[in-house]
């Protein structure tokens, strides 16, 4: 039997996502927006391409939750996207509510599920989806450090002119500017990037790594990025329906790990069918703890806006 993936948002993040999954193969695919007729026309003009892929999964779309019950995997990308001059931070009230309510719907139809948080500003909205579920810890994570990772990883490998696939590299902390990519955990092909770059060159990368979401919004102006989330999401979504136990940096409720304790924020995990098996904890520098713990301030604050609000 295939496993069921919904996925609630069908606007680029979402659709994309789907498509994605769809074509993994693997998965039955349940796509869900408020819109009408939006997902159950995205997911048929998806369907209509499994003949031509030799894909016999299916795809539905639905604008309520019957359809999704009883799914392995719940995708969160339901909500508003930047603009221009925006920031991530921009949305928190408007996405608060509406991944709340999704979350609830969600949990009612599916009471045993993983849900992975794509909604931003994403550490509040998964820490929100957290709460709303009543779930344990494992089964609720974020999807942030995979794509800020990805993007490092772009630019190293444009830099040095080498496959992306010879660097390795760690984001750390909140999905915002303040996020901390580990400089001293990046390689290529196991040589520490201080070896090849200059510390010049590797701070402006870490500051385009930084900015990388707001580089797409600005290129973009009618929304935010879509492509590598979505691909980075769907990273995330074979590690848990493989439980291949990748370790990767995921946004997720710390209990006291890195010094952080009850607040949603990126760290790296090992990702399986259990969602998140373990939450690794690195050997930090003091200037890397410090970068870390103003990232998580940055979270708070918005914990604290949204709990001020009432959410
Ligand atoms: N229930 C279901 N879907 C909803 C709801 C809701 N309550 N509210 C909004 N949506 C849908 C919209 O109808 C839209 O189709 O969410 C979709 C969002 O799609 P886009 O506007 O295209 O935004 P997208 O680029 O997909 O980003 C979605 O992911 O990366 C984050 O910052 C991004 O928070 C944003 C989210």
């Amino acid at each position: 039997m295939r496993s069921k993936v919904s996925i609630v948002g069908a606007g680029n993040v979402g659709a994309t996502t789907a498509q994605r999954v769809y074509e993994l193969g693997y998965a039955d695919v349940v796509l869900v927006d408020v819109v009408d007729d939006l997902p159950q026309g995205k997911s048929l003009d998806m369907l209509e391409s499994g003949p031509v892929l030799g894909i016999d999964s299916s795809i539905t779309g639905s604008n309520g939750y019957e359809e999704t019950a009883n799914s392995d995997l719940v995708i969160i990308t339901a909500g508003i996207a930047r603009r221009p001059g925006m920031s991530r931070d921009d949305l928190l009230l408007t996405n608060m509510k509406i991944t709340g309510d999704v979350t609830r719907q969600v949990v009612e139809q599916s009471p045993n599920c993983i849900i992975m948080a794509v909604t931003n500003p994403l550490d509040a909205m998964c820490q929100n989806i957290y709460e709303s579920s009543g779930f344990p810890r494992n089964r609720v994570f974020g999807m942030a450090g995979v794509l800020d990772t990805s993007r490092f990883r772009t630019f190293i490998a444009q830099e040095l002119d080498v496959s992306v696939e010879d660097v390795q590299a760690y984001v750390l902390g909140g999905h915002g500017d303040d996020m901390v990519p580990l400089v001293r955990y990046t390689t290529v092909a196991g040589i520490p990037i201080s070896d090849l770059l200059s510390q010049e060159d590797i701070d402006r990368l870490v500051l385009r790594t930084r900015q990388g979401g707001g580089e797409i919004v600005a290129l973009l102006k009618q929304g935010s990025a879509f492509y590598a989330p979505a691909a980075s999401v769907t990273q995330m979504v074979e590690a848990v329906l493989l439980d291949k136990k990748r370790i990767l940096p995921c946004c997720v409720y710390l209990e006291g790990e890195y010094g952080i304790n009850g607040l949603c924020v990126g760290v790296p995990v090992k990702l399986g069918a259990n969602g998140v098996e373990d939450i690794i904890e690195i050997k930090l520098t003091e200037d890397e703890r410090a970068s870390l713990g103003k990232s998580a301030a940055a979270v708070q604050e918005l914990m604290d806006v949204m709990r001020g609000s009432g959410g």
